[in-house]
């Protein structure tokens, strides 16, 4: 039985799940362990409100398990040593250099965890890919780790993992199922047993490695593929007097399409549909499969699309310049109940407005006003002072709108719906105008206020 798992990642994956993992097994001792000493000292921050990840019910789990038998360290190779399991959670981004630039997944973090761990053993090591890899990564994984010379017997098992940020707790303890995939039963027996302390055994899905890769991709398409498709039947809705809600309210009824994913939207974000898509396409056509690769391509066309789409009819229902005009966003964050804002529509809809020389005040009530400036300049369109001085971050919401021409709701967290609107409203700019890219807010008690409401296919 293992005794010993250590964890190399300590994000948004490796946290929660690890914290999941010693909250139902006391048993063992679970380490993880991380490159950033900045983000392990945040995960080890004795105010539990100040840790690096917010997800609902995360800091609960870590005051019951952190120095019990949950360790978050930066001591990699003691940890590799003492542990008779090993999880590589890394990130996995899209390559931004070289061969497959903007569309392969950039496995350098993986190889290198590869090489410390080959480096590192000296006792018979579980290894498991948790972060999400080209379908037969583990063929380059273990010939890294068979070709160390010191006789040390590895096995590999993927593990993908399926948690949504916002409700990954509530993912990880509920989860629809666990995919391990691996050559050896033992060793998948090994891993299915630390699970089954909570899940199922029925809900602990077993297949060949290479299917287990591609399963996670695969899901991660479909799922995206559904808002994109929803969100080009919002566009034909705006141009017909369709109503999306009442379209994907209709067609998620038959039981064989479902009502999940069904919410029309300023564009899917998060750090993974996108790469995941594009790692996709990629794979795709290193196999020569050009059909499927422009097939999956298409997903990403349409997000694109309905994120400027967005900002366009933004723009032009200002009548036609937002230059010098104020305008509020609420929400930067990808999704609501997360501070995560990796590749959230918010950064391209502001990018925009801001090449149409608005003003720009944004509230979110999770992210800080140092990662908004980060995810502006890391696109490189203007300048850091001149993005500081049209981007104004509000710690209130009432304050961000004053005086605003229009407000653009980017995130639908829940306090959105519950705002004073009609006194946001007598502070704006008159007429005063409202752009739901999320679709929360009630539109006949918008507009008996006062306002011009646009919502997304409506
Ligand atoms: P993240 O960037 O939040 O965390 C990755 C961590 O790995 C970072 O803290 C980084 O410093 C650390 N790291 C990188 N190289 C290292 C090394 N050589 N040694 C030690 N630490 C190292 O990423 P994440 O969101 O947790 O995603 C991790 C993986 O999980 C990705 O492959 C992603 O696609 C996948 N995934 C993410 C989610 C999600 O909701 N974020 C869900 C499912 C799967
Ligand atoms: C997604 C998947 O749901 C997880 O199963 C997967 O593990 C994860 O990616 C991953 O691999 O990283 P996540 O990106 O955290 O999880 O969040 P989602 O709830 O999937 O939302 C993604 C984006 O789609 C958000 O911007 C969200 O607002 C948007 N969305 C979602 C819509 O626009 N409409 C919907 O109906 C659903």
């Amino acid at each position: 039985m293992i005794k010993n798992i250590c964890c190399i990642g300590a994000g948004y994956v490796g946290g929660p799940t690890m914290a999941v993992i010693a909250l139902k097994n006391p048993h063992i001792k679970v380490t993880i362990v991380d490159i950033n000493a900045e983000r392990i000292n945040a995960w080890n921050n004795k105010d539990i409100s100040q840790l690096p990840v917010y997800e609902p019910g995360l800091a609960e789990i870590i005051q019951k398990t952190r120095g019990k038998n949950l360790f978050f360290s930066t001591e990699i190779d003691k940890a590799i040593d003492e542990a008779e399991m090993i999880f590589i959670s890394v990130n996995t981004p899209t390559k931004t250099y070289g061969k497959g630039k903007g569309m392969a997944s950039d496995l350098k973090y993986i190889e290198l965890c590869a090489r410390n761990i080959a480096e590192v053993a000296k006792t018979d090591k579980i290894v498991v890919e948790k972060s999400t890899l080209p379908v037969r990564t583990a063929e380059t994984i273990k010939s890294i780790l068979h070709n160390t010379g010191n006789r040390i017997n590895f096995q590999i098992l993927s593990n993908p993992e399926f948690l949504a940020e916002g409700t990954a707790v509530e993912d990880l303890l509920n989860p629809d199922r666990v995919l391990i995939g691996g050559e050896n039963q033992a060793a998948i027996e090994t891993l299915s047993n630390i699970y089954s302390s909570w899940v199922p055994k029925d809900r602990i899905l077993e297949t060949n490695l290479w299917s287990s890769e591609l399963s996670k991709l695969t899901a991660n398409a479909f799922l995206a593929q559904r808002i994109s498709s929803i969100n080009a039947i919002s566009e034909l809705c705006e141009a017909t007097g369709a109503d999306v809600n009442q379209v994907a309210k209709a067609i998620g009824m038959d039981s064989r399409i479902g009502n999940k994913f069904l919410k029309a939207s300023v564009g899917f974000g998060g750090s993974c549909f996108q790469k995941d898509i594009l790692n996709l396409v990629y794979i795709a056509k290193s196999f020569g499969l050009e059909k499927t690769a422009d097939y999956w391509q298409q997903v990403i066309i349409m997000n694109d699309h309905q994120k400027r789409r967005f900002s366009d009819k933004l723009i032009q229902t200002l009548y036609n310049t937002v230059s010098g005009k104020k305008i509020t966003l609420f929400g930067w964050a990808f999704k609501k109940d997360t501070n995560d804002t990796r590749e959230s529509a918010a950064i391209y809809v502001a990018d925009h407005l801001l090449n149409e020389q608005a003003r720009l005040s944004v509230y979110d009530p999770k992210v800080s006003a140092s990662k908004i400036q980060a995810d502006l300049n890391y696109l490189n369109t203007r300048s850091e002072d001149e993005t500081a001085k049209l981007v104004k971050f509000i710690r209130d919401p009432y304050e961000a709108s004053y005086d605003s021409h229009a407000i653009a709701i980017l995130t639908e967290w829940d306090e959105f719906k519950t705002y004073d609107w009609k006194s946001i409203y007598k502070n704006m700019k008159k007429p005063a105008f409202i752009f739901d890219g999320r679709n929360i807010l009630n539109k006949a008690e918008l507009e008996a206020i006062g306002f011009e409401y646009y919502a997304i296919g409506q």
